[in-house]
This record gives C-alpha cells, sequence and structure tokens, in this order.
C-alpha cells in the first residue's frame, strides 16, 4: 500500500511573515493519513526547518542544479538544499521547462544528483493544451516519464502528473482523464508498486476528496490552494 503524499509547492511565494503557516500546519500534520510536505522557496528553508523540527511535516526544495557546487551563479545543489533542511526536490515543474527551458535530460541529471544527496525527488510531467486538444497528451506525457527517469534509484521518487493548463487556471482534468493517464504513467514506471504517482493542477478543498480517491492517485501536488494553512489542511483531510 503506497501512503498518500499531499504536496504544497509555495513557487516563488511566502517571507518571514508567513511562517506562522507552519503553527498552524503542525497538529493536522500529526493527525494526517498521508504524508505531509512543503516546499516554499530556497530563501525560508533553514528558517521553515527551525519550525518543523520534531513535527510531521516534511520540506522540500523547488529545483536544483545536478552539480554538487560550482560556478553555477543563482543556483541551489542538492546537498545545499538537505543542508538547509530539505528532504524532498521538485524538479522539471512546468514553470521551469516553460521559464527556464527545462529538458527531461537535464531533469533526469538533477534528479540523480537530488538522489546521491539524499533527497527524494518529485519528477514533474504534463501536457500543455495544444498537446491534449491534438490527442498527443499520454504520448507526451510517457516520453517526458521516460526521459527525466535517473538510471537507478527508482524506489525513492515520486512522479507528478500535472497538467500545464490545470496549473493556476481553476480548470481541472476530468476524472476519467486523470485516472486513463495515472494508469499510463504506472504502467511505464520500473518499480510500479512503489513510486507515488500525484496529481497535480487547481486541486483545492472542493475537488480534492474525488482527486484523491481516484485509482492510482497517491496524493495531489498543490499550488495555490497550499499558501494558506487552512485550505492546504481541508486538501489533507480530504485523504481520510
Ligand atoms: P496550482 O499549482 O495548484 O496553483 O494549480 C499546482 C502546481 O503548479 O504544482
Amino acid at each position: 500500500m503506497r501512503r498518500k503524499l499531499i504536496a504544497g509547492n509555495w513557487k516563488m511565494n511566502g517571507q518571514g511573515a508567513q511562517l506562522g503557516f507552519f503553527d498552524s500546519l503542525r497538529s493536522v500534520a500529526a493527525n494526517a493519513a498521508c504524508d505531509v510536505l512543503i516546499c516554499p522557496p530556497a530563501t525560508l528553508l533553514s528558517r521553515a526547518a527551525d519550525l518543523c523540527r520534531g513535527s510531521a511535516i516534511k520540506l522540500g526544495g523547488q529545483d536544483c542544479h545536478a552539480a554538487e557546487s560550482g560556478a553555477h551563479t543563482g543556483d541551489v545543489s542538492a546537498s545545499m538544499l538537505v543542508d538547509a533542511g530539505a528532504s524532498f526536490v521538485v524538479l522539471g515543474h512546468s514553470e521551469r521547462r516553460a521559464d527556464h527551458g527545462e529538458r527531461s535530460e537535464s531533469v533526469k541529471e538533477k534528479a540523480g544528483a537530488a538522489l546521491a544527496a539524499g533527497l527524494v525527488p518529485v519528477i514533474c510531467v504534463g501536457e500543455t493544451r495544444e498537446e491534449r486538444e491534438a490527442g498527443r497528451a499520454i504520448e507526451i506525457v510517457l516520453e517526458q516519464v521516460k526521459a527525466s527517469m535517473p538510471d537507478d534509484g527508482h524506489d525513492r521518487l515520486v512522479v507528478a502528473y500535472e497538467p500545464v493548463w490545470a496549473i493556476g487556471t481553476g480548470l481541472v482534468a476530468s476524472l476519467d482523464d486523470i485516472v486513463e493517464m495515472h494508469a499510463a504513467i504506472r504502467d511505464v514506471l520500473p518499480v510500479p508498486d512503489v513510486i507515488r504517482v500525484l496529481y497535480g493542477g487547481s486541486v483545492k478543498p472542493a475537488n480534492a476528496r474525488e482527486i484523491l480517491h481516484l485509482d492510482n492517485v497517491d496524493g495531489a501536488l498543490v499550488g495555490g490552494a497550499s499558501l494558506a494553512a487552512e485550505s492546504f489542511s481541508e486538501i489533507i483531510q480530504a485523504v481520510s
């Protein structure tokens, strides 16, 4: 039985004044029927780690460089994330793929580096609206899954299916489409029984329960609704 994972991706949001969030989430996470993860901006990681010590809340980065250290201005390595208190890292998010031209080959390298540093990579995949309308959604996503997959460490990673057109738009894939895509992803995974496949894209308290109980959906990657402790807690509670 795969334990569900509810992950919050704060993206480029959050400053010190928002750290009270973690106090509010502590008891919800302690009583949760799932793993609870927050990926704040890198600037907040170590302060969040201080606040989460001894709690069930796990922390993650939103990206890492494939190298251990070096001349890479503005980048953060996997071991730096570990040093700051992270145990997960989101990789290949569609915003990184779109804004930074990140390709699956680079996601694969980063995933290898993350695993080597002891992080759990959350590898994101998803089709654009044009790709779905052209009937190519499954083909595109499976291509991304295969090309982003590191060579080993498969029993420690997580995949997140996030249709690009559903992110931050309030649009959600139909339940049938989610079931179809998650089954197709599961089929090509190296250790299909172990790898958790999350759904992401406008997951909210109002739709979380029906999505989280679909076949092959092992949790959610939540953007907007993870910024407030109340809505994120409701999504966590929708697991049980
Ligand atoms: P959203 O973002 O929940 O705001 O749609 C999801 C994500 O990008 O991970």
